[in-house]
């Protein structure tokens, strides 16, 4: 390689398998078909349905992956579980493994648990060969490069007869795609971000993205500035769902309305209409845990201030949960002890089948720990996720013709076929905004339920007429009267 010039990828290995491995992934692949891409992960299952599943089946769900996965896999998309293979045969390894919050040690609760990223770094210092780009696509907290220089530059190996001298640069690459959008997001990105200080290795990346990205949306920064606005852009996000929610909370003792309010607000351009619509709070796998680090990295630093108002933005979503749960509590006659709930939508969102840190995932909880019966629905998310989001198994003989006496807790049970399930129910809550639940006929189903019966829309998804007409109650998030 000419020392002045980018180097031309030829081939890429990407370490994580997961919603941001697979789709990111896939879409260079399908841009740049003169590179191979290999996407590798220690999870065994995980790496076979990527590989062998039909393409309705892939362990990830999201709309329009399947159609690239179909034109890529096996021409120049590859999967494997040979990590220290695909490491040596790669002239760039993206780093796309989880970073969950610490759950044990320093900073447990907060701070990011970077072992998976420590471990797979290790990995790329024993097996890499000659000139390698290393790319950090998880999001992690600021610095978090410099601990990947430093195990890379402890292990290099000498040159011998075998193997050229390795040598290595760092950047910086954070995804900003939404899951359920995650294909148009990364075809279509806003932005595209390279942080670093090796301008040729940046360049090589930025080569990559401009065969089908505009030049003038590859932002280039420096590597801190990199991982800390990907850090920050979580969190503006999540503090603009958290400010709606908590104008929610005062539209519904007021009498304003949320849908109105939000619109107003929004056709400011300095503020913008999107991510404006008030729910249940906030869930996935990325704000909270983005937040916590946040306020991890503000407390180090000893920025009290600083960490305590993005504190605030979680603290608020929490209350969300909690208050929502309660109002369903009250409205169903101050007591939901073995009453029967079905509870429409536990994905963290639409369009995909992920439930980490959904939000129906505590406010099943709550509703259990109060004792009623929960029916619970999701086109994507099958009843083994939902035993172990919940951690506890399902009952399924439970059946709302039976009488039962929940002294304790109640009980849960998976449903498939949602025209089936509103049979003597007492409320329906609808916590993931599907599509498919704006075309329940509700003059049909309010027939089968129990009176007085009510609807609960977390996520203004249906229209009030409709229920109301049917004879049901409808409570709606930041609905004031
Ligand atoms: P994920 O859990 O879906 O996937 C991570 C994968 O890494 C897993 O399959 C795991 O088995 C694998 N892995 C862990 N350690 C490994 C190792 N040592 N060797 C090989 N494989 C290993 O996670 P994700 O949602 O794809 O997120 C990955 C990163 O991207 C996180 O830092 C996250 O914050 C960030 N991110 C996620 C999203 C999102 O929408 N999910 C968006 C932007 C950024
Ligand atoms: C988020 C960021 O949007 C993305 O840029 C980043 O790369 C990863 O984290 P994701 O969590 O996949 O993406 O989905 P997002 O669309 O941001 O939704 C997150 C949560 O906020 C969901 O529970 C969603 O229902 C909720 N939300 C979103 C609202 O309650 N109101 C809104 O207006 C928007």
């Amino acid at each position: 390689m000419n020392k002045l010039e980018p180097m031309k990828v030829k081939k890429i290995t990407c370490i994580g398998a997961g919603y941001v491995g697979g789709p990111t992934m896939a879409v260079i692949a399908d841009n740049c078909p003169e590179i191979i891409v290999t996407i590798v992960d220690i999870d065994e299952n995980r790496i076979n349905a990527w590989k062998y599943n039909p393409i309705n089946e892939l362990p990830i769900y999201e709309p329009k992956l399947g159609e690239i996965i179909e034109r890529v896999r096996n021409k120049n998309l590859f999967f494997s579980t040979d990590i220290s293979e695909s490491i040596a045969n790669a002239d760039m390894v993206f780093l796309a493994v989880n970073t969950p919050t610490k759950t044990k040690g320093i900073g447990s609760g907060q701070a990011s648990d970077l072992s998976m990223l420590e471990s797979c770094s290790r990995e790329v210092a024993k097996c890499s060969r000659g000139h390698t780009i290393v790319v950090e696509k998880s999001t992690v907290p600021v610095r978090t490069a410099e601990v990947i220089k430093k195990i890379l530059d402890a292990n290099l190996k000498k040159e011998d007869s075998s193997n050229p001298q390795q040598t290595f640069s760092v950047i910086s690459n954070p995804e900003f795609l939404a899951e359920g959008t995650a294909i148009s997001d990364l075809n279509n990105p806003d932005r595209v971000l390279i942080g670093g200080d090796n301008e040729l290795a940046i360049e090589s990346l930025a080569d990559i993205y401009s065969h089908w990205v505009d030049r003038s949306k590859i932002i280039k920064t420096n590597l801190w500035s990199s991982e800390l606005s990907k850090l920050t852009s979580n969190a503006f996000l999540a503090q603009r769902i958290s400010s709606i929610n908590s104008v929610a909370e005062i539209c519904e003792v007021t009498g304003a309305n949320i849908k109105e309010v939000s619109k107003a607000i929004g056709l400011d351009n300095r503020i913008g209409k999107k991510f404006l619509n008030s729910g249940p709070g906030f869930g996935g796998s990325c704000f909270q845990k983005d937040i916590l680090n946040l306020v991890y990295l503000c407390e180090y630093f000893g920025l009290t201030r600083v960490a305590r108002y993005w504190q605030s933005v979680i603290e608020l979503n929490d209350w969300q949960q909690e208050r929502i749960s309660k109002l369903i509590t009250e409205n169903l006659l101050g007591n939901i002890s073995s009453k029967f709930i079905l509870i429409l939508g536990f994905a963290f969102k639409a369009n995909t089948n992920d439930t980490r840190e959904s939000s129906a995932i505590q406010i099943s909880l709550n509703l259990l720990e109060e004792g009623a019966n929960l029916l619970i629905h999701d086109p994507q998310v099958n009843s083994k996720q939902i035993s172990l989001d919940l951690r506890i198994e399902e009952t399924t003989s439970l059946s709302p013709d039976t009488n039962y006496n929940n002294k304790d807790k109640g009980k849960w049970k998976y449903v498939n076929n949602l025209s089936n399930s509103f049979s003597q129910v007492d409320a329906v809550v609808i916590l993931t905004e599907w599509e498919e639940y704006k075309l329940i006929d509700w003059k049909k189903v309010t027939k089968k339920m129990r009176k007085p019966a009510w609807v609960f829309d977390t996520r203004l998804l249906l229209e009030e007429k409709n229920i109301t007409d049917a004879g049901l109650n409808y409570w709606s998030v930041g609905n004031g009267r």
